[in-house]
């Protein structure tokens, strides 16, 4: 038996997200940290993402204004830290102080990576579209980064690296598959 839902529910009906912590900067280098299950690999040949932000978001601003961000990958431990930077807004406090999480300078771009999480994409962005209610901002790949504990044979290991699955809030790790 199928049901139907009105088509505003229509992600219910889709798969699990990835999540990531997405870095950036304001104008005097104050950072900023954003939690995202609009984030998408885009081209593979110039390396190219997409994430999707709404212009609610204080990040939407800095990301805007700066150009540049940073997609940093949770594992699974760190689900209650990656929990409270998408609740609360870096206008009001200081998210990496509040969750906890640790700023390191990144290779080629201002907004640092955070180094609890496992892998770092360094992103400059060249394109943005306006998608209804939210931004797209396409961001070309400048530097890559990855914890060495979480490689096997060169690749990514699941196992070792626990990413963060969400569905309505409800977090879950793929390494089980
Ligand atoms: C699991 C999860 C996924 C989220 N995904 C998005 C998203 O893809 N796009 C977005 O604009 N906000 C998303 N949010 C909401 C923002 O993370 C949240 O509004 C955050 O407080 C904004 O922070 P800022 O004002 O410091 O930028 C998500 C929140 C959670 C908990």
């Amino acid at each position: 038996m199928k049901t139907n839902l009105p088509r505003e529910k229509y992600s219910q009906a889709g798969p699990i997200s990835p999540v990531v912590l997405v870095t950036s900067v304001d104008e005097n280098g104050r950072s900023n940290i954003i939690t995202l299950g609009m984030y998408m690999p885009i081209s593979h040949d110039p390396p190219q993402v997409v994430i999707g932000v709404s212009p609610k978001r204080y990040s939407h601003d800095l990301i805007a204004e700066q150009g540049e961000f940073v997609v940093n990958s949770p594992g699974i431990g760190m689900a209650e830290r990656m929990h409270i930077c998408g609740i609360k807004s870096g206008r009001d406090v200081d998210k990496f102080k509040e969750a906890g999480l640790t700023a390191a300078p990144a290779q080629k771009v201002k907004p640092p990576i955070i180094k609890e999480c496992y892998g770092h994409i360094e992103c400059k962005v060249v394109n943005t579209v306006t998608c209804g209610d939210h931004t797209l901002f396409v961001g070309e790949v400048v530097a890559v980064s990855i914890d060495e504990d979480c490689l096997e044979g060169g690749k990514l290991s699941l196992g070792a690296a626990r990413p963060i699955a969400q569905k309505n809030w409800d977090y879950h790790t793929l390494s089980d598959i």
